[in-house]
């Protein structure tokens, strides 16, 4: 039975708040017809009110957001500015007002989810972001409710759409990093400031909300290890190609239990955000662009792989707006609001972590050389599964490949090399990922 309209209070209404204007203004009728839930536009704010805004009622729009959230006529508030502040004030507000809130903001969630979470959990009000991670892909429902039962080992994925972009435009198009960087932002995928996506802010944030739901702890930002894309070579992305390899900026959360019954809840949680070479045959390795994917491994699902476009307005805006429906459909019925997770995650070191590596070297090209280096993989306890010599003139490349090792030994390894005679410069370290032949 449809009931009379719920007012919406839209704050920024940028690249995803201008798409779900646009949104809602075509879909309203269908939503409600389908779900009995009638939503109404009723108030906007952005910074500069005076920008031209296409499809936006400019009588709504202001730049007062504090007046938006405290409008009586504003029944949930959607959070769509970015950033820690004015976004965490005015969302705390929204929900001691008594309103639901619905956001897409990673970095505010991953610093302070678990604070915000539990205001709204004793209102009982709901606090929903499915559009903060992979953009149109629902990943925070599924964990939250459906996988509810299950036993999460790892999750592991491409969550920036801004980075993939690049890489796929300098891998398959030969584009460069620059070049790739001004096309993402002009796409709408970027960040305001892009750097959080390249330098892996953005998909730490969105790998520590992840972590959080999978394993029912509180992982935050600063929990993860991070390495973004800005210093990755060219010429790496286009060897690992030659060796059958994709780079990608990859996510990676995972339970390190020593054995598969020690007590869920005190296992530590090891969570990391880095480029690395993923197997062309792997499925992480064929998302393109600014494409998403997300891969879940658990006792009793084996493995699950959820796909869609990750970033862009419209697309972001559609997750936006299936939490709008959900938050409003609860507040007529009088739900909403869930329980928190209990407690602080301990997390790995990432000097525990093992794995095999990517390692490019530019040595002096001299009888002896190889020995050389071979012998301080050795010495570290380091096995070499494969390697490639180019000729640089005087000088030679090196691209190893390692079985499976300690990050603390094959650090321990770099550090050696680096004062090695024979080596001229250290290359990239990067991690294998998904390659079953380790
Ligand atoms: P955006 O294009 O930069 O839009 C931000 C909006 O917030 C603008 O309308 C801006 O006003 C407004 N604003 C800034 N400061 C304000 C303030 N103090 N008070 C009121 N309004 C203010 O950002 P976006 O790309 O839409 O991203 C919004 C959120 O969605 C972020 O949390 C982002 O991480 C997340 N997200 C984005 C994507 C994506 O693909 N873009 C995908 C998933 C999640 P003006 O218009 O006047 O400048
Ligand atoms: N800047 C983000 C990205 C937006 O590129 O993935 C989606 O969260």
């Amino acid at each position: 039975v449809e009931q009379g309209p719920v007012g919406v209070g839209l704050l920024g209404c940028g690249t995803v708040g201008g798409a779900l204007v646009s949104l809602l203004a075509a879909e309203a009728e269908v939503i409600a017809a389908r779900t009995g839930v009638r939503l109404e536009l009723v108030r906007v704010a952005v910074r500069d009110p005076a920008k031209t805004r296409p499809g936006v009622p400019a009588g709504l729009v202001a730049a007062d957001a504090e007046a938006v959230v405290t409008d009586p006529a504003v029944k949930v508030v959607v959070e769509l500015i970015g950033g820690l502040e004015p976004a965490r004030s005015l969302v705390r507000k929204a929900l001691e007002a008594g309103k639901p809130v619905v956001t897409a903001n990673k970095e505010l969630l991953a610093e302070s989810g678990s604070e915000l979470l539990e205001v709204a959990a004793e209102a009982g009000l709901d606090l929903l972001y499915e559009a903060a991670v992979a953009g149109a892909i629902p990943l925070i429902r599924p964990l939250r409710e459906s996988l509810a039962g299950e036993r999460i080992r790892r999750v592991m994925g491409i969550v920036n759409g801004t980075t993939n972009y690049i890489l796929t435009r300098m891998s398959e198009d030969g584009v460069g990093y620059e070049e790739a960087v001004a096309e993402a932002q002009a796409l709408g995928y970027a960040e305001r400031d892009p750097t959080a996506d390249v330098e892996g802010h953005d998909a730490a944030a969105k790998m520590a909300i992840l972590a959080s739901l999978a394993f029912g702890r509180d992982v935050v930002s600063r929990d993860v290890y991070r390495e973004g894309i800005a210093g990755l070579a060219g010429a790496d992305v286009a060897f690992a190609r030659r060796l059958g390899y994709e780079v990608k900026l990859l996510g990676v959360a995972e339970q390190v239990t020593a054995d598969v019954n020690e007590e869920e809840a005190t296992a530590p949680i090891a969570v990391r955000v880095h480029p690395a070479l993923v197997l062309r045959a792997h499925p992480l390795a064929s998302v393109r662009g600014s494409f998403n994917a997300v891969f879940i491994e658990g006792d009793a699902i084996g493995e699950l792989m959820l796909y869609g476009r990750g970033a862009g307005g419209p697309p972001t805006a559609s997750a936006v707006l299936g939490d709008l429906v959900d938050a409003a459909h609860n507040l007529q019925r009088g739900g909403g609001g869930r329980s928190v997770t209990p407690g602080r995650a301990r997390i790995r070191p990432m000097d525990e972590l093992r794995s095999p590596y990517y390692i490019s070297l530019d040595v002096v090209d001299r009888p002896g050389v190889l020995a050389a280096v071979a012998g301080v993989f050795g010495d570290h306890g380091v096995s070499i599964r494969s390697m490639e010599q180019l000729g640089l003139g005087d000088e030679a490349r090196l691209v190893f490949i390692t079985h499976e090792a300690t990050e603390r030994d094959v650090q321990a390894t770099l550090s050696a090399l680096r004062r090695l005679w024979a080596v001229e410069r250290i290359g990239s370290l990067l991690r294998v990922a998904g390659d079953t032949t380790r």
